[in-house]
């Protein structure tokens, strides 16, 4: 408890006095609420005793002090909310904004290894479960105690008689509380969450192989899997049930019994002397004050299963964004040319057991084109996103125009490096914003003419809006070919000096196929390019060749000189000869 307000108070900032005064102000109400009762005790004894003499009795005093009493709690109340809602909105605010900040400094790889709706759930949904808690359970929970002890104090106050029998069924609830409240219920809560998670990443992965499934005509067995976690939730969600059957059958008998000794021992009373007109009034308070004690105490017993959810959102949070940013330059230089150089390259990723990519050494001269081929896995896009600096090398040191690209600051590096990479992505936006994202202050003429260089202009002038047409928004999805030329424009614009291109692998449409090339062309004219491509025709005009196997360089070259070798290269470039004459 402790541990988790502690944790929810680092995102409160400067204002960490909010939830204190808020949590105060709520005990204060939570007493406070009980004072009405009490006037409204005496004036059932005052009805009960005044013998028809109503004129010379404070009743109209204590109606009135009831009231008053009642109205200014509630004002409090709306204070009490008030304060924790600006204390919740903070800490929700602030985790997400500390959540961005951080992702915005981690390395850029990072983003490949992360499942992206997961990490928008968790800065989204669990930074907004933290809400409930810090909003209403906290303070809540401060006037839920102590209304009780308050109940409790007047019940003995009044008379210590009837207070002991008011309370005898409430302590055996109490000892059944304990019981349904031990930690192993905790355990059962994570094997409920774990469950739910499951049950609907199931379903997603089966909605998602629908396609796949109904072309394979395969339904029963993907169905398995998703049935499987239903059941299995099932089985988890009746065992929890009917654990807490008993228990809670016997608590609710418990608490709803105070009347069960109170109304006897107040006959009891009465037979021993004490006067019945007052024992009927203190019974009249006892009835309607006793059932506060477990109303309140049911919203204590929610308390942990809130804070248990509080206290894993926010840890959720803290290790999503707890990978260290790249370490940066103090003071970093700034290369005068563009020539690229791997020096014996090593890289694994995390986790990994053995280096993605070893010992490369690679040398791309300024104004020049290298390509990289070589069997899916064999490491190139890993080299590529090496040189914009998506991750550190382990080993060796990439560096642009001779300054080691890890004292590069990294704008710098960024407004020196275009990327197109294989699944690269459009934002939902208007296509001009999409255009202009590399280049904030492109004029509009800049833009027309990197929509012309890649072949883009029929795709624009065909949208409903042209330029400001919403990607993504009703109607407008562009096809795999046609994204990739609107990415290719955005680079054009960008025009930077050097191109990093991981080209995604097959548009096999003939004609999508001839515009695209006709817009790299146009990307790389005077650059200095690094190109993955899957289509080896595109590899063959480039000034060297780099055949990656198994995360090493196997050999380079033209390809006049490596189709000479007869090695490796050679044998790709027959497969592939092969492979387009079947095609066609
Ligand atoms: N984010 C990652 N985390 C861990 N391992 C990875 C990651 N990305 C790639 N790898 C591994 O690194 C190796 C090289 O992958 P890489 O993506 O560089 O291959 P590639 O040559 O680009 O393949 P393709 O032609 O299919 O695009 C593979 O064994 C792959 O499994
Ligand atoms: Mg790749």
């Amino acid at each position: 408890m402790i541990k988790t307000l502690k944790r929810l108070g680092a995102y409160m900032g400067g204002r960490s006095l909010l939830l204190p005064c808020s949590i105060g102000l709520s005990a204060l109400h939570g007493l406070l609420s009980l004072v009405p009762f009490i006037f409204l005790w005496l004036v059932v004894r005052t009805l009960l005793t005044s013998e028809g003499n109503l004129s010379d009795t404070p009743l109209w005093d204590y109606a009135l002090a009831a009231l008053a009493i009642s109205i200014v709690n509630v004002l409090l109340y709306f204070a009490v909310l008030m304060l924790s809602h600006l204390a919740a909105f903070r800490v929700e605010t602030n985790m997400r904004r500390r959540a961005m900040e951080r992702l915005m400094r981690a390395p850029l790889g990072f983003f490949d290894t992360q499942n992206t709706g997961r990490m928008r759930k968790i800065i989204d949904e669990d930074s907004a479960q933290t809400h409930t808690f810090v909003a209403h359970i906290l303070p809540d929970v401060a006037g839920s105690i102590v209304a009780p002890l308050g109940v409790i104090l007047l019940l003995f106050v009044v008379d210590w008689q009837l207070g002991l029998a008011a309370m005898m069924p409430m302590v055996c609830a109490f000892g059944i509380m304990g019981y349904m409240m031990n930690p192993n219920n905790n355990d059962f809560q994570r094997m409920y969450l774990d469950a739910q998670e499951k049950m609907s990443a199931e379903a997603v992965e089966y909605v998602r192989g629908i396609p796949v499934v109904k072309v394979f005509q395969q339904t029963v067995f993907s169905f398995k899997r998703f049935y499987d976690s239903i059941i299995n939730y099932r089985d988890l969600v009746i065992k929890y049930t009917l654990l807490w059957r008993t228990p809670m059958s016997a608590y609710l008998v418990a608490v709803n019994a105070f009347a069960f000794f109170l109304v006897p021992t107040g006959i009891l009373l009465m037979g021993h002397g004490s006067q019945p007109t007052l024992v009927i009034a203190d019974l009249f308070l006892y009835v309607v004050i006793a059932p506060m004690i477990s109303g309140n105490i049911m919203k204590v017993m929610h308390l942990s299963q809130n804070l248990f959810m509080a206290n894993e959102a926010v840890e959720r949070l803290e290790t999503l964004t707890s990978t260290l940013p790249l370490p940066e330059s103090a003071s970093p230089a700034t290369p005068k040319t563009f020539d690229i150089r791997l020096r014996d390259v090593s890289f694994r990723y995390e986790g990994a057991e053995k280096d993605a990519v070893s010992h490369i050494d690679l040398v791309i001269p300024e104004g020049k084109t290298v390509a990289l081929v070589g069997a899916s896995g064999s490491g190139k896009t890993t080299i590529a996103r090496l040189i914009p600096r998506f991750w550190d090398v382990r080993k060796g040191s990439v560096s642009i125009g001779g300054t080691d690209v890890r004292q590069m600051d990294k704008g710098e590096l960024m407004r020196n490096v275009s990327f197109v990479f294989q699944n690269t992505h459009l934002f939902k936006t208007t296509l001009l914003e999409n255009l202009r994202y590399g280049h904030p202050e492109a004029t509009i003429e800049e833009v027309n003419r990197a929509i012309d260089l890649s072949q883009s202009r029929e795709i624009i002038d065909r949208l409903p809006e042209g330029l400001n047409t919403v990607i993504g928004a009703e109607g407008t999805y562009l096809s795999g070919g046609e994204q990739q030329r609107i990415v290719l424009a955005r680079a054009i614009l960008k025009d930077a000096p050097i191109v990093v291109l991981d080209e995604a692998t097959a548009f096999a449409d003939p004609e999508n196929e001839h515009l695209i090339r006709q817009a790299l062309s146009h990307l790389t004219r005077g650059k200095t390019v690094l190109m993955i491509a899957h289509r080896l025709t595109t590899v063959r005009d480039a000034d060297n060749i780099v055949v990656v196997d198994g995360g090493r360089i196997a050999e380079q070259g033209t390809h006049d000189q490596l189709m000479a070798k007869e090695a490796l290269y050679y044998h790709m470039w027959n497969e592939y000869r092969k492979a387009v004459a079947w095609k066609l």
